[in-house]
């Protein structure tokens, strides 16, 4: 097992023209389960690739523990590049594939036989392996007799039981449906907790890195727009796109002027609370961004401090409803965990004074606690 250490690492694919990932540092405890979360393109395979070895950074270094595996300090004898076959990492992809003439067994125990471990060990480590992913009972069939979710829970144990000291897994569950992804997740979370793997995890998908991640790096056109844990970076989004990106549906975000003691929306105004007041004041009489998450509101009978629209549509969710209303020009979406659908055609809206995000209207940055 091994911490992570990235530093200033810079990639480019076209020799220093352009740069996929510009400067990049990153720690990543011994252990932990680590998401590289963001859209389409912003690099996370990219940064995969180079911690596996697979891709030479132009600059930077990465280090597993105390030892260097990447350290690209110009030319010469400075320069270090373990490759992938010594760096003990396993990898998992989108596209696995599986030997497809070979049993599940053998398909596991591959990687240790030519490794020329002692039979009785690779026994051993793929028979635990397999109890761990619930797979035993598939141990004699071939690939082609296997569901999808059963073929990913072999790929991950056919990387497993070789005891990597690092697991890379690239958009692993892509191919699923909704519901094994659901129970593969589970499953993966709680292997990695059990045999205590650090491991990156690159995805696109929010509810992923929300439901699985120690740690999420959020990642934007090759930098990182943010990390943490799940819960701070929901609750307290660094800016817009962290908090745009996390939670769904998405956080609603009003343009406000900021007036003596409140914030005006032009449809609304909400008293400004105590507690933002100073983080307020150097933005008097401009404008900022109010971002309030859908589960944040309360229906109220009053119109103190409240957002009045029409209603436009409800969702039933099963657990609770999506109602979208109609404020101005803008459609907020409430999610409203009563037991019944409101039966009124207009609403008044509530947000949750404590939990209100507020972001500077040019830089975007969150200028709150
Ligand atoms: N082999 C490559 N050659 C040139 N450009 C690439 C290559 N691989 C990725 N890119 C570019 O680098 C950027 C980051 O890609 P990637 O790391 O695959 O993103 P992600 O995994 O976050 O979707 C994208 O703009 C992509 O087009
Ligand atoms: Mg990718």
């Amino acid at each position: 097992m091994a911490a992570i250490t990235i530093r200033d690492m810079c990639v480019s694919y076209n020799k220093g023209k352009s740069y996929v990932l510009d400067n990049l540092n990153l720690d990543i405890r011994d252990g932990e389960f680590c998401v590289f979360l963001g859209p389409s393109g912003c690099g996370k395979s990219t940064a995969m690739h180079c911690i596996a070895g697979l891709l030479h950074p132009v600059s930077g270094e990465i280090r597993f523990g105390e030892e260097v595996m990447t350290a690209a300090k110009g030319k010469g004898k400075d320069k270090t590049f373990v490759p992938p076959q010594e760096r003990n990492i396993a990898m998992v992809f989108q596209e696995y594939a599986l030997y497809p003439n070979m049993t599940v067994r053998e398909n596991m125990s591959f990687a240790l036989k030519t490794k020329k471990v002692a039979k009785e060990e690779i026994e051993k480590r793929v028979n635990y392996m397999a109890q761990m992913l619930s797979i035993e009972q598939l141990m004699d069939r071939r690939p082609a007799e296997l569901s999808g979710g059963q073929r990913q829970r072999v790929a991950l144990g056919r990387a497993l039981v070789r005891d990597p000291q690092v697991f890379l897994l690239d958009e692993p569950l892509g191919n699923l449906d909704a519901k094994l992804r659901d129970q593969v997740r589970y499953e993966l979370k709680k292997i990695q907790e059990q045999l205590g793997i650090t491991t990156i995890y690159v995805t696109h998908d929010q509810t992923e890195a929300m439901t699985m991640a120690d740690h999420i790096v959020l990642m934007k056109d090759g930098h990182i727009m943010q990390e943490g844990t799940p819960e701070e970076m929901y609750d307290h989004p660094a800016n817009e796109f962290v908090a745009g990106f996390l939670g769904t549906p998405q956080i609603n975000i009003f343009s406000c002027e900021v007036k003596k003691n409140t914030l005006d929306a032009g449809t609304f105004q909400l008293g400004i609370p105590e507690q933002y007041q100073a983080a307020l004041t150097p933005y008097a009489g401009k404008m900022i961004h109010l971002g309030i998450r859908p589960s944040d509101f309360e229906l109220a009978k009053e119109g103190f401090n409240a957002i009045k629209g029409q209603v436009e549509s409800i969702e039933p969710l099963g657990d609770a409803y999506l109602i979208y209303v109609r404020v101005g020009e803008k459609i907020v979406v409430f999610k409203y965990a009563g037991e019944h659908a409101p039966k009124e055609k207009e609403l008044l809206l509530v947000p949750n004074m404590e939990k209100l995000h507020l972001f500077d209207a040019e830089t975007e940055k969150r200028i709150n606690r």
